[in-house]
């Protein structure tokens, strides 16, 4: 086989790997108090130090429609009005992460959603003041992140930004 052919094929069976292999993605949305606090740039640093990779960012206010849309799975507890409000109370800032095993890895970064129950280290433990205020959403399942990564950034950005 040529030189130039046997190249083209292994580029095409890793971007062939990388589009399929949903497992290595999650998203983080820094929230609110992240933002009001100015933390962006410590937890975005500790983000990478920990090796994910950033494959899309922006920085948007939610609206309570879309913000309903993203949280719809809690829309039966009784702490959804307030979760709403705050979201939806300032600016946040989605990104969308790659990284082998990124979801689980990602939730260990954070630690628990309630920084009192977070162990020490984590993101929410050295930054978060409760459990609404908790700097920092991550997904918790591979198909979760899938839609929620969706929710935020169209393939066009995702692809642009990172060739597949
Ligand atoms: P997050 O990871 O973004 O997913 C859902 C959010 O709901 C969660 O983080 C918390 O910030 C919030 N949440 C979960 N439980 C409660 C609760 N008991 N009271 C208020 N907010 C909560």
């Amino acid at each position: 086989m040529p030189d130039n052919l046997s190249g083209i094929l292994i580029l095409y069976r890793k971007k062939i790997k990388g589009a399929i292999n949903l497992s290595n993605r999650t998203l983080a949305i820094l929230k609110p108090d992240c933002v009001e606090k100015n933390l962006i740039g410590q937890v975005i640093q500790k983000i990478n130090e920990a090796g994910f990779k950033i494959l899309a960012m922006k920085m948007t206010r939610l609206t309570k429609d879309s913000a309903g849309g993203f949280y719809e799975v809690h829309k039966e507890r009784p702490f959804f009005g307030e979760l709403l409000d705050y979201m939806t109370s300032g600016p946040c800032v989605p990104i969308a992460l790659e990284k082998e095993n990124a979801v689980a890895d990602f939730r260990k970064l954070i630690g628990a959603t309630n920084p009192a129950d977070a162990e020490e280290g984590t993101i929410r433990k050295m930054y978060a003041e409760s459990i609404e205020r908790n700097i920092v959403h991550g997904s918790d399942s591979d198909e979760n992140a899938a839609k929620e990564i969706s929710h935020f950034f169209t393939r066009k950005e995702l692809l642009e930004n990172n060739g597949f």
